[in-house]
């Protein structure tokens, strides 16, 4: 696909994992690489292990509270980022057939951030790949009136699958372009459907 820079959506990459030694910036440093050499997209890469997401959320409700809804401090660069966003691409591990509750979280404490954008997954753990966390994000992220991508990158048995850095299968690239430019068609499509008419959310 042939981008211009006319064209340029802001992408935001989320690693949902957070727990020590994780895999998780592995594969999303990897990712940030392919969306950045996609050419549609400028790319940043927020982690969750750097932002303050406490489980206990404030009496009042994301969807309703609008800017003053009570988050910490240090949560501001998350909130921003997704604010700004024309897409997301979540990676994001399996845990116990779901997704982290570091996701959730992160999901949680927002809700107008996700409106009407679309959202793509990379997502890895072991038989499975992730599946079941993305199938249950997939669930979630609707009811944000999020839009979900259908090409998404499974990489199971993680733990062979990927060598200094890099998945060990060639085709890895070529699914991720895939994916890419399905994000991108969606970024451009639901930017241009807002300039037109407000979503009805
Ligand atoms: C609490 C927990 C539950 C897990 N459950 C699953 C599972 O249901 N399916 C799976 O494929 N892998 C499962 N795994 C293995 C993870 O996919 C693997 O540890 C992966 O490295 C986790 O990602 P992270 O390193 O970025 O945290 C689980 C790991 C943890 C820590």
């Amino acid at each position: 696909m042939e981008n211009t820079e006319h064209d340029t959506h802001k992408l935001v990459i989320i690693v949902g994992s957070v727990r020590d030694g994780r895999f998780g910036p592995v594969v999303s440093s990897w990712v940030a690489e392919q969306a950045t050499a996609h050419g549609g997209f400028e790319v940043e890469v927020v982690d969750l292990a750097e932002v303050e997401l406490p489980l206990a959320l404030p009496a009042s409700s994301p969807k309703f509270a609008g800017d003053g809804y009570p988050r910490p401090a240090g949560m501001a660069r998350l909130t921003e980022a997704l604010e700004g966003a024309d897409a997301f691409l979540i990676v994001t591990p399996e845990y116990n057939h779901s997704y982290p509750a570091s996701l959730k979280a992160a999901i949680d404490w927002h809700f107008t951030q996700w409106t009407a954008k679309p959202v793509a997954f990379v997502s890895y753990g072991g038989a499975a790949g992730g599946r079941h966390a993305v199938l249950h994000l997939e669930n979630v992220l609707t009811e944000l009136h999020a839009v979900t991508i259908r090409d998404g990158l499974a990489f199971p048995n993680y733990f062979t699958a990927w060598q200094d850095g890099s998945p060990l299968d060639p085709a890895a690239a070529g699914y991720a372009t895939t994916l890419l430019d399905q994000l991108f068609w969606w970024a451009g499509a639901l930017k241009n459907a807002k300039a037109v008419a407000p979503y009805p959310a």
